[in-house]
């Protein structure tokens, strides 16, 4: 987040970063996003913060937790159907929205290259560092693809490369980490741009189901959910000079029966006040308050699928804005 941006670096030939965003972006959107979640009520933070080198390093571990059943899940359909979305679209570029390790990815990689159609891998994430160790790992397990990775914010930035037929993969139901008005948004927005006929996109999300294992998938037993929510607080003492103690606050993993959703908080052990020097600012917390780190919404097929659908293509609205004949 701190690091200089690096124009179209070289990695290995085959590989390149590009920083898309001017070189302030990330320290402007990260104090505009604590001012504002910092004085709502009830407070809130983006989750797209939790992912420096370390909450990256820390997902990973997640995604490998016998509780977390929604990464071993995905693994599993993608397992099973690799071959066929590989038919199906015949993607020579394929683009992935929230990459991270890219290590799920592998499947679709290695049947689309088994098609023989893969020419382009474009892992587009915030986290500059899990965005260098996949490429880098990639270029060396597939000598014939090349990696063009982008460190940009879905939310905003979202040109896509023009080779087609292009797939476009947001995995690992992180559209659930959306709120209603921001994933209508995204969907407008990847609807707008997916502008060729043969372009695709493949989202994997996580649906309804009993609220203990949602709980215990995010309230894992070795406490590494905890540390991932706790090193939110580390990035804004490192970013902002704020003097956060993640010793006074406790993980919470809640389900939102209502909005149908997990919610992952952090309570206020004690009554204090917290001084973010950056943003000329101070925060009270009152004993038991809480601070909404992420939603993630679960989903249920058929509201989704009719989501998307309705999502009007740029062909639909230029269509609505003409007279019609009849
Ligand atoms: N798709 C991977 C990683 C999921 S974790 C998987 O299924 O395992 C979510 C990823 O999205 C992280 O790598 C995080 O850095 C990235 N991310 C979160 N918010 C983002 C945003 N607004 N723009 C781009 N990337 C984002
Ligand atoms: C990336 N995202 C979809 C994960 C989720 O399940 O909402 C992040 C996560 N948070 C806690 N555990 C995993």
């Amino acid at each position: 987040m701190k690091r200089p941006p690096r124009k179209g670096a070289p990695i290995p030939n085959r590989t390149a970063i590009d920083t898309r965003l001017p070189a302030d972006h990330f320290a402007r959107t990260l104090r505009a996003d604590v001012a504002e979640g910092l004085t709502a009520e009830p407070k809130k933070l983006s989750p797209k913060w939790f992912y420096d080198a370390h909450g990256s390093v820390l997902f990973d571990r997640i995604t490998r937790l016998p509780e977390y059943y929604p990464a071993r899940a995905e693994r599993m359909v993608l397992r099973a159907h690799a071959e066929e979305i590989a038919r199906h679209t015949g993607a020579r570029t394929l683009i992935e929205l929230g990459s991270g390790s890219s290590e799920k990815t592998r499947l679709l990689i290695d049947a689309l290259t088994a098609g023989g159609t893969l020419k382009l891998y474009a892992p587009l994430d915030v986290s500059e560092t899990a965005l260098e160790n996949a490429a880098e790992s990639l270029c060396r397990d597939y000598p014939d693809l090349r990696v063009e990775a982008t460190v940009a914010d879905f939310g905003t930035d979202l040109q896509l490369p023009d080779a087609g037929p292009r797939l476009v993969a947001f995995l690992g139901s992180t559209l659930g980490n959306l709120d209603t008005d921001q994933r209508a948004a995204f969907l407008a927005r990847t609807r707008a741009t997916l502008t060729r006929e043969d372009d695709a996109l493949l989202l994997g999300v996580d649906l309804v189901k009993d609220p203990k294992t949602l709980i215990r998938a995010y309230d894992d037993a070795q406490g590494v959910t905890a540390a991932f929510n706790k090193n939110l607080l580390r990035v804004l003492n490192r970013e902002l000079d704020a003097d956060f103690d993640p010793g006074a606050f406790d993980h919470r993993a809640v389900w939102n029966a209502e909005a149908e959703r997990m919610e992952m908080h952090l309570r206020a052990r004690v009554t204090h006040t917290v001084k973010i020097p950056t943003l000329d600012m101070t925060v009270d917390f009152t004993r038991g308050e809480d601070l909404c780190t992420e939603i993630s919404v679960k989903f249920r097929q058929e509201p989704l699928e009719l989501s998307l659908i309705h999502t009007p293509s740029p062909r639909d609205r230029q269509k609505s804005r003409m007279p019609s004949s009849a």
